[in-house]
């Protein structure tokens, strides 16, 4: 039967391709057809080749994969993470109070206490309860972690710059020594607070900053230190090697992925930054988000469509790259945190049972905030060879009432990129540089303010579309192989550079570097 679909899918892009998406606008309730609304964001995906039939088939397809019974295992704490024999329940981080779906009561019970040990923590370093070794308040916050770990409070936090009245977050992920020396260089040890952000405690990028940190207050505050560091893990066993207070450990379980991980523990910064109050509305949205997806019909739910024109772009178009662009400077992390969300999750070649994919899977995610990004590659969207589908992201209003002037110019912008793309422009055929093929595709998903509120539906909402897309094409996307390799080779590279580099079991290429590196020189 699916197999059917996918070919009927497969004629009918040989039949609306005929067409211009503009065309496609004769219909005059198009607009209202082609766009749905829940928990606080709208999504237009009207100017996209999907007309009435189109929709009818990948809605056919997308039934076909049985959602409403994948989602309530995820829901529910099944073991959906095969290849980790783990459950899948960021969700339940932030359906704190809800006992409709999270089976097991110690995860419940976890959660809550954790939660509440959270605001707790917060509010002190917030009010200057707790205090630093030297006895002051704390000013600044260092957030050491890398991808998930990373990316969750760093791009949360940079969006929601209006609600930060705590201390100042900085973060540090790379494994680049110049990026902790920038940060740490500016700094004043006495009232800083690390936090250590790490899932497992053993990735080498976050140990090696931590131990830079650790080292830095160390010579400021000797065994004072102790009162500036954090430690957010599902490792007990890994955050005991750091001599870390235990009462400055926050745990979550393995059931939270290291890119779904930003509603709990590795929050914490994000809490301090905001104040729990906030956290919370960021939380609640998310929440609604989840309820919406759970709920709404398959034909006006926000992941599922979105995920129903990913497929359509990917595997029936076959586009092989997907644009976020957010007219929100504040959103400039989201392609990134995106990118990481679908490339880890669905960026893979097995399938559940351990087969070669049928189909291909996660595009390549990239993007900038607009309209930075026009000045940029906006060129190679518009008349490049290749048609990428954008996705355009704004807000009705800016927090910044006195620039409500500016910020419509902004919204302008962002509906002429997605009308040019359409339209395009092919009348000047005197100057074929003037021409723009147009019908290329784009969604739109609009919301009224970016509040913390609005981010955490927002967030819950890719989320969920990476899980409908992973189960349409068959992969775990809650596990993450494929960053093993890379990992040991530098392992197994390390002994070779210790014992000054008999590097002659190596690839030529790998020992001419590490020759010209560790040796010989570059000239
Ligand atoms: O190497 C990939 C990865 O495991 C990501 O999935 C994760 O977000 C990141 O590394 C950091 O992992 P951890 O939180 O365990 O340090």
């Amino acid at each position: 039967m699916k197999n059917k679909i996918w070919k009927n899918l497969k004629r009918r892009y040989r039949e609306v391709n005929e067409k211009r998406i503009s065309s496609l606008f004769d219909d005059k309730l198009r607009f209202e057809k082609f766009s749905a609304v829940g928990a606080g964001v709208f999504l237009d995906y009207s100017k996209t080749n999907i007309d009435d039939i189109t929709k009818r088939l990948l809605l056919d397809l997308v039934e076909g994969f049985d959602i409403p019974e994948r989602r309530y295992q995820m829901f529910s704490g099944k073991r959906i993470n095969r290849s980790e024999d783990r459950s899948v329940l960021h969700v339940a981080l932030r359906n704190l109070n809800d006992d409709l779906f999270i089976g097991d009561t110690n995860i419940k019970k976890q959660i809550r206490d954790t939660f509440v040990r959270m605001v707790t923590f917060s509010k002190g370093i917030r009010s200057g309860k707790i205090v630093s070794g030297t006895g002051e308040k704390f000013t600044d916050i260092i957030n050491i972690g890398i991808g998930g770990s990373d990316l969750g409070p760093r791009m949360t936090i940079t969006a929601l710059n209006p609600y930060i009245d705590g201390p100042k977050c900085h973060f540090v992920s790379n494994l680049d020594g110049a990026e902790i020396h920038d940060v740490i260089s500016e700094l004043n040890p006495g009232t800083t607070l690390v936090i250590i952000s790490s899932k497992t405690f053993t990735t080498a990028e976050t140990m090696t900053n931590a131990k830079t940190a650790i080292n830095w207050l160390s010579d400021k505050l000797g065994s004072r230190k102790k009162y500036h560091l954090i430690a957010i893990s599902s490792s007990l066993e890994q955050t005991a090697k750091f001599d870390i207070d235990v009462d400055n450990v926050f745990s979550f379980g393995d059931w939270v992925g290291g890119r779904y991980s930003v509603w709990g523990p590795i929050g914490l910064s994000l809490m301090i930054a905001i104040g729990d109050k906030n956290f919370s509305d960021f939380l609640s949205g998310a929440k609604e988000m989840d309820d919406h997806f759970n709920n709404a019909e398959t034909d006006l739910n926000l992941p599922i469509l979105l995920a129903m024109v990913g497929v359509w772009h990917r595997n029936i178009c076959n586009y092989s790259s997907r644009a976020i662009l957010p007219y929100e400077n504040r959103l400039s992390f989201l392609p990134a945190y995106l990118q990481q969300l679908d490339m880890e999750s669905n960026g893979k070649s097995i399938n559940q049972d351990g087969k070669k994919v049928a189909n291909r899977t996660s595009p390549i995610v990239w993007g900038e905030p607009g309209t930075n990004g026009q000045h940029a590659f906006y060129q190679f969207l518009h008349q490049g060879t290749s048609v990428v589908p954008c996705e355009f992201l704004i807000g009705a209003n800016g927090h910044e009432k006195y620039l409500s002037k500016q910020h419509e110019l902004l919204i302008l912008n962002c509906l002429a990129q997605s009308e040019a793309l359409m339209k395009g422009d092919t009348a000047k055929i005197s100057n074929p540089n003037l021409e723009f093929p147009g019908n290329r595709p784009s969604v739109t998903i609009l919301y009224e303010l970016l509040t913390p509120k609005v981010l955490g539906s927002l967030i819950a909402m890719f989320e969920h579309r990476t899980f409908v897309e992973g189960v349409i094409w068959d992969v775990n996307s809650f596990d993450q192989w494929g960053v093993e390799l890379g990992k040991r080779l530098t392992n197994e590279f390390l002994p070779l550079i210790k014992s000054k580099g008999n590097f002659s079991d190596l690839n030529a290429s790998t020992a001419g570097l590490l020759k010209k590196v560790f040796g010989s020189g570059i000239e």
